[in-house]
């Protein structure tokens, strides 16, 4: 018997990012049908993917954890209550597939034995009983292909496949998270507001599948919503596989503006000249936004508000905690508060945004470049780890220029990303022109891939982002595939 999977899911079974398999998919190297992939095709592809090399999922959870760090560290298994319907609705769908096989195997021995007692043209018969004698044997010899499904069966008591439509995007949720939480990890651009079941801007309509509420709700749907199956996102869980049609926000211009206030939840010299900001907006409002954008910050103050635009560092997956690299910066009153220690933990400052249009886009190449200088890496950072969430690019480099000796201030993290990730190189540079060192890493950009297959994110002081952006096109990458901010 042979089943098929959905590309999240065979990513999980044979511990590769979707992207990879995206790729073979696109060259010819994976067939798939529907959207699914044959088990028959993914044991073709991974010959070596067995059951127990458990190490597959430790390393796609392993990878999961380092990447972000301890924000977003809750791989966690269900709830008994989520596990114990998971497993029933497993053994449902186990009872019918073995009825459904007892059917089909007493089917095929009838007409073996039928072909062998009636009369036949001779080299027909003998042909159809050898085929469906080989038919037989493979079905019930398939060593592998019963210990890929043992595998599949088993991840989907721990985790659910969601399929977005109209976008036919997909993710798993895992352990106890809502469906809105699970996508937003994933690199998801959801509609949502609250994330507490308060405005009702998460709604999706649930096409197959069943779901769990998991959060008491102030939202009421309508009698006729309810009907049509609609929900929401942010309240509910995901028992089994489920389709979900709801609306994603593909650009800047798809996300409101928002205005909220956030508590300071840490700040910490990344550096002599470099602080990290840690924001923490309220349960119930907190900042959409997508990654490589940048929030202005307000700071209540005597003599009027004291405010600043800088880009947000961390991961829209994670969008209660809003991290800021702030530079030393004589020209910005509100980054001389920050360092002179008049902010404290626990201070207030409105938060208004999201700004800016440095995003990743939806129609991501295979390799994405990052460029930054100095703070610049803060959005780069934003953007590596969304990147990495939506395993929507199959190779990402980085090449980071600090233009004084203490400027890779994560270098650390960076390290930990190339240890974890295959798919991601990093090159620190140092120079104490921008501009020079700008020409420099442009142009070991352009020589480490294919500009015609590389999209550029550039981010850094003016005199960065102009040469590298300049370097990058005189030597011929498209105009297109250059995103620069300057910051
Ligand atoms: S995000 Fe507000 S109700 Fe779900």
């Amino acid at each position: 018997m042979s089943r098929a999977l959905t590309v999240s899911r065979a990513a999980q079974l044979v511990g590769v990012p979707r992207a990879v398999l995206q790729r073979m998919i696109r060259a010819g190297e994976l067939a798939q049908s529907d959207g699914l992939i044959d088990i028959d095709a993914l044991l073709q592809a991974f010959p070596d993917a067995r059951l127990e090399d458990s190490g597959m999922l430790e390393k796609a959870v392993r990878i999961r954890e380092e990447s972000f760090g301890r924000r977003v560290r809750d791989f966690v298994l269900p709830s008994p209550e989520l596990l114990s319907q998971r497993l029933f609705a497993q053994s449902q769908e186990l009872a019918e597939l073995r009825r459904h096989l007892q059917a089909y195997h007493a089917l095929v021995a009838a007409t073996i034995e039928c072909l062998a007692t009636r009369p036949a043209p001779p080299d027909l018969a003998d042909e159809a009983r050898r085929r469906l004698e080989q038919g037989l044997a493979r079905v019930l010899g398939s060593e592998s292909d019963n210990r890929l499904e043992a595998m599949t069966d088993m991840l989907k008591v721990v985790s659910a496949n969601v399929v977005i439509r109209p976008s036919g995007r997909e993710f798993l949720v895992q352990g106890n998270d809502s469906i809105l939480q699970a996508g937003l990890k994933a690199g998801l651009g959801l509609n949502y507001g609250c994330a507490g079941g308060n405005c009702g801007l998460c709604k999706g309509r649930l096409v197959s599948g069943q779901t769990r509420q998991i959060l008491h709700t102030d939202y009421h749907l309508s009698a006729a919503e309810r009907a049509q199956g609609y929900l929401l996102l942010c309240a509910h869980t995901a028992v089994s596989d489920l389709v979900i049609e709801t609306l994603e926000a593909g650009s800047p211009t798809d996300i409101p503006e928002q205005e909220l206030v956030a508590r300071v939840r840490a700040l910490q010299r990344l550096g002599p000249n470099t602080m990290l900001l840690h924001l923490q907006a309220p349960r119930s409002s907190r900042l959409r936004f997508l990654a490589g954008q940048g929030a202005t910050l307000a700071l209540a103050n005597r003599g009027g508000d004291l405010q600043a635009t800088w880009p947000i560092a961390s991961c829209p997956c994670d969008d209660r905690n809003l991290h800021f690299h702030v530079a030393r910066d004589p020209g910005s009153a509100l980054a001389e508060r920050l360092f002179a220690g008049a902010v404290t933990v626990g201070d207030t400052l409105g938060v208004h945004g999201p700004r800016g249009d440095f995003v990743l886009g939806v129609d991501v190449p295979p390799r994405a470049a990052f460029l930054a200088c100095d703070t610049g890496f803060g959005p780069v950072k934003s953007l590596i780890e969304h990147a990495m969430a939506a395993e929507a690019v199959e190779h990402f480099s980085l090449y980071w220029l600090a233009t004084r000796p203490d400027g890779h201030y994560l270098d650390n993290q960076c390290q930990a990303w190339t240890d974890a990730f295959d798919e991601f190189d990093y090159h620190p540079a140092l120079d104490d022109d921008a501009a020079r060192g700008a020409s420099r890493v442009a142009k070991r950009a352009l020589d480490d891939g294919d500009p015609a297959a590389s999209r550029y994110f550039i981010a850094g002081p003016h005199a960065f982002v102009d040469a590298a952006a300049r370097g990058l096109l005189d030597a011929g990458a498209p105009a297109h595939s250059v995103r620069a901010l300057a910051c």
